[in-house]
């Protein structure tokens, strides 16, 4: 009877041990094989397109996967055009961008050169339609929409109540969303990075929409590129008119981005935004009259914090552009800002109950 014992328990023991081995086996293959292609600093390298090369759809395919384009279908409008959210038959859910426009050989091409760059921290384009006097992009689907909806354009949907280092997670994602383009061979420049182009998907990672689309509708726009140049609150006001984009110019981008986390409302044009001094101005003026942070953050962050993340949003709007840091920092910074900031908050309890107005937010 032992003997019998000890060999069936040796034999589930050995089949246990098969089973780690396999099981460990199988991580580390696939492990491996992921963190290649998920990788935060590996660059998927843009002209080896090879298999991520994008799909092309089928009107017949899109339509199914919208009911037609049916206006329930609608999610929303984007430069590109309207999006339409879709189930294509294999059960992915896709967002579609479509616009009208005569088929153009550089439109595949763009799709197959946006469509290898894969990120997670990037809404990734799986595939073009250009079909029936209509240019589609298909891109994988982030069901929590943009942060926009989330910070100050909800409606009167349930607020998502943002706390302060929920806010800083968005925003190191989306650095890093950026980070990955930037440090791609040749960079990639986003060109029109703003709060509306972050999506959150279901854990709330964000993603970095619309990369390069910009570029995109002027190279394939008949008519000269009417794009919106005036008063956009997140042009580089560096930029100059038609000038090409450069890293620098998504970084101011982000620092607007950034200010619009810390406020919580939509950011306006403002000629103050021009310099370092004016822009200085800007924020302890507001800082004075107590609008500039958010009020529903009160109690979620340190003053530490809060100032650390101001002077980080300062120096990506510094100018010359030259003197902002570069995406890697911006993100290196933010992962900083937070890991002190929970550390803080384990130590002293959440947050201030106060903000403190004024400028000694700024005296180092
Ligand atoms: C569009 O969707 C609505 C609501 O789901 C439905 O009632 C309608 O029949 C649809 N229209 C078409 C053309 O499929
Ligand atoms: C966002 O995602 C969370 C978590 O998955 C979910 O509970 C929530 O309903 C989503 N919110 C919206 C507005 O879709
Ligand atoms: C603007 O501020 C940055 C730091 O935020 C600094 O490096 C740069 O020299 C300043 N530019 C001018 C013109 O003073």
């Amino acid at each position: 009877m032992a003997g019998s014992f000890v060999a069936v328990v040796g034999a589930i023991g050995g089949g246990f041990t098969l089973i780690i081995l396999f099981t460990s086996l199988f991580y580390f293959l696939h492990y491996r094989k992921f963190s290649n292609k998920d990788s935060e600093t590996g660059s998927s390298d843009p002209s080896a397109v090879g298999q991520l090369e994008g799909r092309q759809f089928r009107m017949e395919e899109l339509e199914q996967a919208t009911r037609e384009f049916n206006e329930s279908n609608l999610i929303g409008c984007g430069s590109f055009g309207l999006v339409y959210k879709g189930l294509l038959c294999d059960g992915t859910v896709v967002a579609i961008k479509r616009r009208n426009g005569r088929p153009r050989q550089e439109f595949i091409k763009e799709v197959a050169y946006l469509s290898a760059i894969q990120h997670r921290n990037l809404v990734n384009l799986l595939g073009y339609c250009q079909e029936r006097g209509s240019q589609m992009l298909v891109y994988e689907y982030s069901p929590n929409g943009s942060i926009c909806t989330h910070l100050y354009d909800y409606g009167k949907d349930a607020i998502t109540k943002l706390e302060f280092k929920q806010r800083l997670s968005i925003a190191i994602g989306a650095a890093k969303g950026l980070c990955h383009l930037h440090g791609l061979q040749p960079p990639v420049v986003h060109g029109n990075f703003k709060t509306a182009n972050v999506l959150v998907d279901e854990n709330f990672i964000a993603k970095v929409a619309d990369a390069k689309v910009s570029e995109l509708l002027r190279k394939i726009e008949d008519v000269g590129s009417s794009s919106s140049t005036s008063l956009n609150a997140f042009r580089d006001p560096e930029l100059g008119e038609g000038g090409t984009f450069r890293e620098t110019n998504d970084i101011y981008s982000f620092g607007m981005f950034l200010l619009e986390l810390i406020s919580g409302k939509k950011a306006t044009y403002e000629e103050a935004f021009g310099s370092n001094h004016s822009m200085l101005q800007w924020v302890q003026g507001h800082l004075i009259s107590n609008d500039l942070i958010d009020h529903r953050l009160i109690g979620s962050f340190t003053e530490q914090g809060m100032r650390d993340l101001l002077k980080l949003t300062i120096k990506c709007m510094s100018f010359p552009g030259t003197n902002r840091p570069r995406m890697e920092n911006v993100a290196l910074e933010l992962d900083q800002i937070r890991e002190e900031e929970i550390t803080r908050t384990i130590i002293m309890g959440e947050g201030t109950e106060t903000i403190t107005p004024g400028s000694h937010l700024f005296t180092n």
